[in-house]
Formats: structure tokens, C-alpha cells, sequence
């Protein structure tokens, strides 16, 4: 795979009639890199996949592969694959035959299109499929099926739309990765379209998070979990979500208190005394604790184990979730301690919602 190629928006905007769904998207998409897009329903990742491929015209801006400029150029023209769902194969086919029906549309040699399935099979190991018919296959062979017809074709970039939401949970945690390994070995540029956060933190190497037609923050993935840029981001990524609190500053400016919790917090910068701040605490980086210890106490309403781990819920105003990674002797109804260490404090403006930086500008 030799023809892979950077991709490049600028200023695109999208109308529907009145409608605006995409808001000055700005965004590269680097040769060889798995770029994710994610978001809400109806954010705008999928106008923004099928602009990229051609299928919807934009209204402004400028989008180039390959250093080409590709407004109005067709689909056809644009020399992408768009990877869907497993069941866009045609039933009454081969494996053989949907993998080279692009080839043979072209009217490839016989020779050309065996040995193209031969090599696309190897790589996606369907070797020994290749006379099956889809509905003779497992949904993960399907999905893989679908794969090799976009590889078949050795476009500039892939583009899949959400092509696991068809499949059962344990499948698409295997097909993750399975399209991430394809990745790695053919370092093909893809941008794959997601609304599941876990899927698009696992595969990507530059996560784009998109709210009602805007880019909210893009980043590495871990780049979104420690640094999110506003309330909308440290909400959407990490699992399970954030906890939100009302918060003042306290007196001293290196403290918060948490509003319904009679609680104070330090936090690792200074702020105004007495702004008001809305407090994100991952329920990951809250730990147990004696109560008379912490600087949080709690009554635990539920307390949920999944073997391999525990969430606790507080019967608390706002109630607060913990997770706990392995088995706490706590049973619902119990006062427990919670603390958290002050640089994992997140802080947020209550109007712009925007991430708090430490007021000496040193984060
Ligand atoms: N052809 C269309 N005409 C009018 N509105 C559309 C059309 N396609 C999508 N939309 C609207 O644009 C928004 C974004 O849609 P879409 O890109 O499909 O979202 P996503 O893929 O993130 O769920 C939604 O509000 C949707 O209703
Ligand atoms: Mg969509």
C-alpha cells in the first residue's frame, strides 16, 4: 500500500437548507495516521465522512487529499473506500467475488482479480473462505469480508462509518482490534466514524471530538481523558463519566467546596476566593478511606461488583460515582471516606463551561 495520502479540511462549513451541521472544521488528517471521529448522534460525523468521500457537497471551505483540492470533484474521482456495516456485502456472491467487484466492474484481467483476493484474503484471513457466501460466514469474517473490499481497492485513504454497530459486544471489542492490527500493518490513513468513546480511545492515534456541527477539542487520546478542554469533553470520554459538582472557592484560594456535600477539596492552583466552579472528579481517581481521614464522607446507596471491580453510588445530593478497581467490604448504607489528589481536581467555568487553568497560566 504505497498510496496513501494526507487529508486536509479548512473552514468547512455544511447546510442542510437552514440547517448548519458542520461549523468551520478545521482538521488534518496526517498520512498513515487512524483518526477518530466521535461524538453524540446527529453531531455531524457522518456529513462530515460522506463530504470526505464525495457524497455530500459542502457549502464552504476546502478539502484536499493529497495536496488536491477535492471540492465538487466526484466520488468516484476522490479515490477513497468507505467501509460499512457487514451487511452492505451482496448475499448472492462469493467471497471471491464481493472482494473483487470493483475489479471486475473495471473489467481487470481474470488473473489480476485472483491474484488480488489471494493477496487481500492472506491479509485479512479469509483464505480459506473464499468461496463462501456472506450468509455462510460469522459477522466477524463478514465484517473482515468488507474490509478487504475497501483494501482490494489500495485507495488513498478508508473511511469507515461506525462499521462495528451491528455486532454483538464481544465481537466488536475482537474486531477492534482486528481493525487496528490491519492498521498497523498497512498504515493505510483511515478515519473512522464513532459515536462509542471506548472504541474510538482504543483505535485511534488522534481522537476528534465533534458536538452539533463543532470540533470540541482533538488530541491524543489520553491528551482528552487528562486535559479535557471544557465540560462537554470530560464528560463524553472515560467510563464511567465524570462526576460534575457546583463548587466555590474557598477563602484561602487553594481549596474548593463542594456545595451539598459539606466538603472541602484542596486543588494544586489559586484562584479568585470565593469564584464559583464546577468540579469534574473521574470516579476512577476518587479513593476509599477511613471517614474521619478524607476530605469527603458519603453514604453509599448502591454498591455494584463485576468481579473484577466495584462502583459504589452515594444516596448523596449530587450523588457521586466511585469505581474501585477490585472488592470493597461496603454494603449500602455504610458512610464511607472518599479523598482525591489535587492535581486529578478538573475545574470548570459554570457559564463557558471551558477548563479552569491555573491563573499563573502554568498548566
Ligand atoms: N440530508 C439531510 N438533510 C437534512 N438534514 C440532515 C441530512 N443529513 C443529516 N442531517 C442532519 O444533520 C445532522 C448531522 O447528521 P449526521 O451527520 O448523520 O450525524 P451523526 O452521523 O453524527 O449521527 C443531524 O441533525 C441530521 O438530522
Ligand atoms: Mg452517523
Amino acid at each position: 500500500m504505497t498510496s496513501m495520502a494526507q487529508i486536509e479540511l479548512e473552514h468547512v462549513d455544511k447546510h442542510y437548507g437552514q440547517f448548519h451541521a458542520l461549523k468551520d472544521i478545521n482538521l488534518t488528517i496526517p498520512k498513515g495516521s487512524f483518526v477518530a471521529l466521535v461524538g453524540p448522534s446527529g453531531c455531524g460525523k457522518s456529513t462530515l465522512l460522506r463530504s470526505l468521500a464525495g457524497l455530500e457537497s459542502i457549502s464552504g471551505g476546502t478539502m484536499k487529499i493529497a495536496g488536491e483540492r477535492m471540492n465538487g470533484v466526484p466520488p468516484r474521482r476522490r479515490d477513497v473506500a468507505m467501509v460499512f456495516q457487514s451487511y452492505a456485502l451482496y448475499p448472492h456472491m462469493t467471497v471471491r467475488e464481493n472482494l473483487t467487484y470493483s475489479m471486475r466492474l473495471n473489467r481487470r484481467p481474470k488473473e489480476e482479480c485472483e491474484k488480488a483476493a489471494k493477496d487481500v484474503a492472506a491479509i485479512t484471513g479469509l483464505d480459506e473462505l473464499l468461496d463462501r457466501y456472506p450468509r455462510q460466514l460469522s459477522g466477524g469474517q463478514r465484517q473482515r469480508v468488507a474490509m478487504g473490499r475497501a483494501i482490494i481497492r489500495d485507495p488513498k485513504a478508508f473511511l469507515f462509518d461506525e462499521p462495528l454497530s451491528n455486532l454483538d459486544a464481544a465481537l466488536r471489542v475482537h474486531m477492534r482490534k482486528e481493525i487496528r492490527s490491519l492498521h498497523d500493518r498497512l498504515r493505510a490513513t483511515s478515519v473512522y466514524v464513532t459515536h462509542d468513546q471506548v472504541e474510538a480511545m482504543t483505535m485511534a492515534d488522534h481522537v476528534v471530538v465533534l458536538r452539533d456541527g463543532i470540533i470540541e477539542q482533538q488530541g491524543a487520546p489520553l491528551e482528552l481523558y487528562d486535559h479535557p478542554a471544557n465540560r462537554f469533553v470530560a464528560g463524553f470520554i472515560g467510563s464511567p463519566a465524570m462526576n460534575f459538582i457546583d463548587a466555590a472557592v474557598s477563602e484561602t484560594g487553594d481549596a474548593i467546596v463542594l456545595e451539598g456535600l459539606d466538603a472541602v477539596l484542596p486543588i494544586d492552583r489559586r484562584l479568585q476566593p470565593g469564584r464559583q466552579v464546577k468540579a469534574g472528579l473521574r470516579p476512577e481517581h476518587l479513593r476509599l478511606g477511613a471517614p474521619e481521614n478524607s476530605s469527603i464522607r458519603l453514604e453509599i446507596a448502591v454498591v455494584e461488583f463485576t468481579g473484577a471491580a466495584s462502583y459504589l453510588s452515594s444516596a448523596t445530593d449530587p450523588e457521586l460515582t466511585i469505581f474501585h478497581a477490585g472488592r470493597v467490604e461496603v454494603k449500602s448504607g455504610e458512610v464511607v471516606g472518599v479523598s482525591i489528589a489535587p492535581e486529578l481536581v478538573h475545574l470548570f467555568d459554570p457559564v463557558t463551561e471551558e477548563r479552569i487553568l491555573a491563573q499563573s497560566g502554568s498548566e
